[in-house]
């Protein structure tokens, strides 16, 4: 996995790509300094979790950090400036 800020946000590539927003929204805490454990990205501050499929918290928790539309076109990654409508998949399949 691998990390990188571009404007505020955070990439993660596994095999699959995702883009959520940095910030938590607990305190604000760098969800790019986080981890991935059970599929869900979980902040390096207290503990909070989002679902890296859809940047929602998993039941019975209600918190979602937003989400963005990721495109890998010859091993380049390309994220949107937008994001995607709560819930929504921001992932990109990463190929080879
Ligand atoms: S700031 Fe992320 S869990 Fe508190």
């Amino acid at each position: 996995m691998w990390c990188w800020p571009a404007s505020g946000l955070r990439c993660f590539c596994a095999r699959t790509v995702y883009a959520l927003s940095n910030v938590c929204r607990h305190q604000g805490g760098p969800l790019g300094e986080g981890r991935i454990v059970d599929g869900c990205l979980t902040c390096p501050w207290h503990g909070y979790q989002y679902r890296v499929e859809d940047g929602c918290s998993p039941p019975p928790f209600t918190e979602v950090v937003s989400t963005y539309a990721v495109k890998v076109i010859g091993g380049e990654i390309y994220v949107s400036g937008e994001p995607l409508a709560r819930g929504k998949n921001p992932r990109a399949r990463v190929s080879g």
